[in-house]
C-alpha cells in the first residue's frame, strides 16, 4: 500500500515509517517539523536503504492538504500529527483543541474528497480517564478525561466514529497507546522531546547522562505494590508493528475499531529505575517527590482484542526497553541536534 503518515518525523511515527518500509509499504510523510527533526527521516532512509518523500506542511492547511493528495495515490493515512504535551494542553487549552480537532477534520475532508476512506488514529490510553479497574479493554466506559490533550483524542475518536457512521465505506482503527518507550536498535533514531522531558523514561535516560541531576519519583504513596505508579510501558518497535497490522486490517474492513496497543504488564516506576540500573550498569539517582496533578495510580492494558482482530502482540521485554533508550541517548547526547 502507498501509505501518507502525517506527523510522520515523530517519535512513533518514525519508527512506523522503518517496518511499514520493511514490510512492503510505501510511505509519504507530512509534517510541519513544530515538534520533530527532519534529520529523523534521513535517519530512517539510512536504516531502510530508501529515500522518503516528504512535505513540509501543517494538516490544517487545506490547500497544502489537497496539493499533496492531488500528487499522490494513497491507500491509508496514518494520522499521527498533533500536540501531545499533557502538561502544556492543560494552560494553552485552545491551542489544542485548534489545532488536534482542526488537523482531523482537513485531514478528514481532503482524504474523503480523493476517495480515500481508510485511516489509523494515533489515540492514546489517557482517553479512559481515571479507570475503576485494570486491566483496560475497549470497551470499558471512559468517565472523562485528565486534561485538554485528552479530550482532544477522545472527541477526535467520537468525529472519526461519525464519520464512519455516516459513511460505511470509511475503515478506521482507532489506536489507544500506552506508554511507548525504548528505540529502534540501531541508535540511529528514538525519542528526542524538546527541553526538559515530561515523561519517565526520557528523564531517566537524561540523568543517566548526567544532564539531569536526578529523576525525581512523583509519589509513592501510590495504591500499587511499591507505592509508585504503575503504567504499560511498550517498546516502541512493537507499538510500530502494531499500525502495519492495523493498516493491514484496515485494508480487508469497513467500520470502526478501537483497539489497545500495550503489552498488558504493569511495571511501577521503581521497577523502571531499577531495570534500567542493571541492564545498562549506570546509576539513576532519584528522590522520592509529591505526587504529579492528575496521575493515577495504575493504568494497564488488556491487549486481546489487538492479538485476536490484529494478530498482533507485543514481543520486547522490559530490558530490551531499557536498553535500547540508553543506546539512543548514549549514541545521541544531544538527540537529533547531534
Ligand atoms: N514519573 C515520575 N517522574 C518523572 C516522570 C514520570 O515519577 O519525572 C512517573 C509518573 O508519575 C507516572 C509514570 O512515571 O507514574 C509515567 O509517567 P509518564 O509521564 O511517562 O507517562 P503518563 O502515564 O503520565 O502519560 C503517558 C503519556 C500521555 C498519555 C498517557 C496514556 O505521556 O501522553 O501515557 O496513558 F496520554
Amino acid at each position: 500500500m502507498n501509505i501518507l503518515l502525517t506527523g510522520g518525523a515523530g517519535f512513533i511515527a518514525t519508527h512506523t515509517c522503518v517496518e511499514l518500509i520493511q514490510a512492503g509499504h510505501d510511505v509519504v510523510v507530512v509534517d510541519n517539523y513544530v515538534n520533530s527533526h527532519p534529520v529523523a527521516l534521513k535517519r530512517v532512509e539510512e536504516i531502510v536503504g530508501k529515500s522518503i518523500k516528504a512535505y513540509e506542511a501543517d494538516v490544517c492547511d487545506k490547500d497544502a492538504m489537497n496539493r499533496i493528495f492531488d500528487e499522490n495515490k494513497f491507500d491509508a493515512v496514518i494520522h499521527f500529527a498533533g500536540l501531545k504535551a499533557v502538561g502544556e494542553s492543560v494552560s494553552i487549552p485552545l491551542r489544542y483543541y485548534r489545532n488536534n480537532l482542526d488537523s482531523t477534520l482537513t485531514l478528514c475532508e481532503t482524504m474523503a474528497a480523493h476517495d480515500c476512506k481508510r485511516l489509523v488514529f494515533s489515540s492514546s490510553a489517557t482517553v479512559y480517564g481515571v479507570p475503576d479497574e485494570v486491566p483496560l479493554r475497549e470497551d470499558m466506559f471512559c468517565k472523562g478525561c485528565t486534561n485538554p490533550y485528552g479530550w482532544t483524542k477522545y472527541m477526535i475518536e467520537k468525529i472519526l466514529e461519525g464519520v464512519v457512521n455516516a459513511d460505511p465505506e470509511w475503515s478506521v482503527v482507532l489506536l489507544r497507546y500506552f506508554n511507548p518507550i525504548g528505540a529502534h536498535e540501531s541508535g540511529r533514531i528514538g525519542e528526542d522531546p524538546s527541553g526538559i522531558p515530561n515523561n519517565l523514561m526520557p528523564y531517566i535516560t537524561k540523568v543517566a547522562a548526567g544532564q539531569l541531576k536526578q529523576l525525581s519519583v512523583f509519589g509513592n504513596d501510590y495504591n500499587t505494590p511499591d507505592g509508585t505508579g504503575v503504567r504499560d510501558y511498550i517498546h516502541v518497535v512493537d507499538l510500530a508493528k502494531g499500525h502495519v497490522a492495523a493498516c493491514d486490517y484496515a485494508a480487508k474492513t469497513n467500520g470502526c475499531e478501537i483497539i489497545n496497543l500495550g503489552t498488558g504488564v504493569g511495571y511501577s516506576v521503581l521497577d523502571i529505575v531499577n531495570a534500567f540500573t542493571s541492564v545498562n550498569d549506570v546509576p539513576v539517582p532519584y528522590v522520592i517527590a509529591p505526587r504529579r496533578p492528575g496521575d493515577i495510580d495504575a493504568c494497564y492494558a488488556d491487549p486481546a482484542k489487538a492479538e485476536k482482530l490484529l494478530g498482533w502482540k507485543a514481543e520486547k521485554s522490559l530490558e530490551d526497553m531499557c536498553r535500547d533508550s540508553w543506546r539512543w541517548q548514549s549514541a545521541n547526547p544531544k538527540g537529533y541536534a547531534d
